[in-house]
């Protein structure tokens, strides 16, 4: 007898466990909003005439379905793991294509070369600058406002939703750093063009708030000193880097800091995180990425595209080791490293001042 209750109760615990786990598979934002560049952009720029684009092998090569996706990487990006970890069970659409009631549950805006500033990669053709993302983003919530017609029932999702910016990077990789391209580093210090920059996003922080986006992750710049194509260009100090970059980025960062800091103290209700790519690419738990000083595809020298993967070629085998897939963009292992630290932090100075994983429970 006893055995027969037993097996009852075993069902009766498994249904209840069940229903928990049912409740849990929530994502635990309503909606996801992706604002930024290639380390984001899911296929933006794959119509738009430009030579930064990765919809063609091997870019995609570990991808589960359509691998001509246009992620500038060999499998998922940052974005894509993060809205695992939100407990999304599908990827965020990207701008380009995202049509019908798909865009309630958020939108990726990311354009590969894309910068704060508008002028930013024009060398290499068209892109989805910051600005011209908060337009889309202007015409996404008209759209969302139409299928729910209802403003008050727009609202309020809205500011729940959580909005993460990658964006700052292609400012000096693609602008301030290529004087034949851009007059910037003549016209500006390096301080004097990080103040632009931080003057600029705080203007686009503000048009975002004003949307009614209350949670919102910005990363700040990573360690661009480091990337292979830095490093082939300008050489390696004994850190392995080239340190000019890192410290440019550097004076980015401080003032950076302190703009968030402002703009939590004077926005309403606004809970602006920052997370420190300096931090997330250093130390931290074991993620089996071994080799950092190149990339694992064969890149393109001399061209508009230069540093990108050549179309055709086969990558490397281990890209489980590799940091890098071409001489800017991690590999799916380091994204998925980076996307797992920044939802939950790992070191104090991972996310500042909370991580993703606290700043969507607020
Ligand atoms: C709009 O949505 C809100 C919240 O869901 C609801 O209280 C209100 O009655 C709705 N208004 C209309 C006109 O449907
Ligand atoms: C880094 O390397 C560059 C170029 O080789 C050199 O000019 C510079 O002085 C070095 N900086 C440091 C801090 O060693
Ligand atoms: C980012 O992390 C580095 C250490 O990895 C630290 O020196 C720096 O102060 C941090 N910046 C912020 C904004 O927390």
């Amino acid at each position: 007898m006893s055995s027969f209750y037993d097996h009852i109760l075993i069902w009766f615990i498994l249904m209840i466990s069940r229903s928990i786990l049912m409740v849990k598979g929530q994502p635990q934002v309503p909606c996801y909003f992706i604002f930024g560049d290639s380390l984001v952009d899911n296929g933006n720029n794959n119509n738009l005439i430009t030579s930064a684009k990765a919809n063609y092998f091997p870019y995609g090569i570990d991808f589960p379905t359509d691998s001509q996706n246009g992620r500038f990487t060999n499998g998922k990006n940052k974005a894509d793991f993060i809205a695992e970890l939100l407990g999304f069970n599908d990827f965020i659409p990207p701008y380009s294509t995202a049509r019908g009631n798909e865009i309630l549950r958020g939108v990726n805006y990311g354009s590969g070369v894309a910068g704060i500033l508008d002028e930013t990669g024009y060398a290499l053709g068209d892109r989805i600058s910051l600005n011209r993302q908060l337009l889309n983003h202007q015409v996404t919530m008209r759209r969302i406002t139409t299928i729910l017609r209802n403003i008050t029932a727009t609202r309020s999702p809205l500011n729940n939703c959580l909005y993460t910016i990658d964006i700052g990077s292609n400012d000096y990789l693609n602008n301030y750093l290529q004087p034949r391209f851009y007059p910037s580093s003549l016209l500006y210090t390096p301080d004097r063009f990080a103040t632009l920059l931080v003057q600029q996003y705080g203007r686009q922080l503000r048009i975002l708030h004003g949307f009614g986006a209350r949670k919102v992750a910005v990363s700040n710049i990573g360690l661009l000193g480091c990337l292979p194509e830095i490093t082939s260009l300008f050489g390696r100090n004994a850190s392995g880097c080239a340190d000019f970059v890192n410290n440019y980025v550097e004076l980015y960062n401080q003032k950076l800091k302190v703009l968030i800091d402002n703009l939590n103290t004077n926005l309403p209700g606004a809970r602006f995180i920052i997370l420190n790519q300096t931090s997330i690419s250093t130390g931290g738990p074991p993620t089996g990425l071994t080799i950092f000083d190149r990339p694992c595809c064969m890149v393109l020298p001399n061209t508009r595209a230069k540093g990108q993967c050549i179309k055709g070629q086969i990558p490397c085998n281990n890209r489980n080791q590799y940091v890098f897939f071409d001489n800017f963009h991690p590999t799916e292992v380091g994204n998925l490293a980076i996307a797992r630290r920044s939802y939950t932090a790992f070191a104090p100075t991972d996310a500042y001042p909370v991580d993703i994983r606290r700043l969507v429970q607020f």
